[in-house]
């Protein structure tokens, strides 16, 4: 446990709590003080292992797609439902399929714009209904955002969220007049199970070769950045876009 309390007594939400920065993240905002609902669609084990990392006290697990509004208003009512609030949210679960414009399918592109673009949209129209002032909603996009280069098959993951930036941008405004922050989290290449999913181990040398850390990031460095603009500590910043990839862009 954490010395500094500094986020006791507020709810959280983190989709894709289960696994990789999610679960960091989870487990961040745990150690923090907040009790932590850890969503996940598919892979029971690994949420409960989460929960029990964390203490089934400060901790429950929620299956539920947060690529479809019906669920997501389960997730949220069942949040409300045992803790009775919601103070941040953290729109991490994402899909990356990598494909390029030949081989994109219309059920490729709307199963990434779903999880990717709608959930986190209507996650927030759900969950802000329950949230006060000094709220905080968190999103995720990704460094490869403001890379110079890109391989042509990051096509629609990257378009999603070249949108998320831009809802992170329109939210924060409109999010303002109940005095939510609304910032987004953009990591470089971090080491999960959706990073290294199919890649070589000469394909991640050469990626870390890449960053001038010459390495790939670990999730507990972006959890930090997300537990710090959960905290108090980022009253002032809202409608940023953080960028958390050891200098690559
Ligand atoms: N890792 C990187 O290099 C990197 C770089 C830039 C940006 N990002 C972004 O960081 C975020 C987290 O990525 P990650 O690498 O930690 O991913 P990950 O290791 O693949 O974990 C994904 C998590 O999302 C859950 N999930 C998947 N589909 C879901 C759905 N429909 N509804 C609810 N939960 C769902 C998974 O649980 P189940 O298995 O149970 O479905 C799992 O907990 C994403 O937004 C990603 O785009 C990652």
């Amino acid at each position: 446990m954490s010395s500094v309390q500094s986020l006791a007594g507020k709810v959280a939400i983190v989709t894709g709590g289960s696994k990789g920065i999610g679960r960091a993240t989870a487990m961040r905002l745990a150690q923090d003080g907040a009790k932590v609902v850890v969503n996940y669609s598919g892979d029971v084990a690994a949420a409960e292992e989460t929960v029990q990392k964390i203490g089934s006290d400060n901790a429950f697990a929620i299956k539920a797609d947060v690529g479809n509004v019906e669920e997501i208003t389960k997730l949220v009512d069942a949040t409300i439902q045992k803790f009775g609030k919601i103070d941040i949210v953290v729109a991490n679960a994402a899909v990356m399929a990598l494909n390029e414009l030949d081989k994109v399918t219309e059920q490729e592109f709307d199963r990434t714009f779903n999880l990717n673009v709608k959930g986190p949209l209507f996650l927030a129209q759900k969950a802000a209904a329950h949230m006060s002032s000094g709220g905080r909603i968190i999103l995720f996009s990704t460094t490869l955002c403001a890379a110079s280069t890109v391989t042509p098959n990051y096509l629609t993951y990257l378009t999603s969220k070249g949108a998320i930036e831009q809802m992170t941008r329109a939210l924060s405004k409109d999010l303002a007049r109940k005095g939510i922050m609304v910032n987004c989290v953009a990591p470089g290449p971090t080491a999960t199970d959706l990073f290294m999913k199919g890649k070589s181990e000469q394909l991640l040398k050469m990626i870390a070769g890449f960053n001038p850390q010459g390495r790939i990031g670990q999730p507990d460095e972006v959890s930090g950045v997300v537990g710090f603009l959960a905290s108090e500590q980022a009253s002032w910043i809202t409608g940023q876009v953080l960028r958390v990839n050891g200098g690559m862009a």
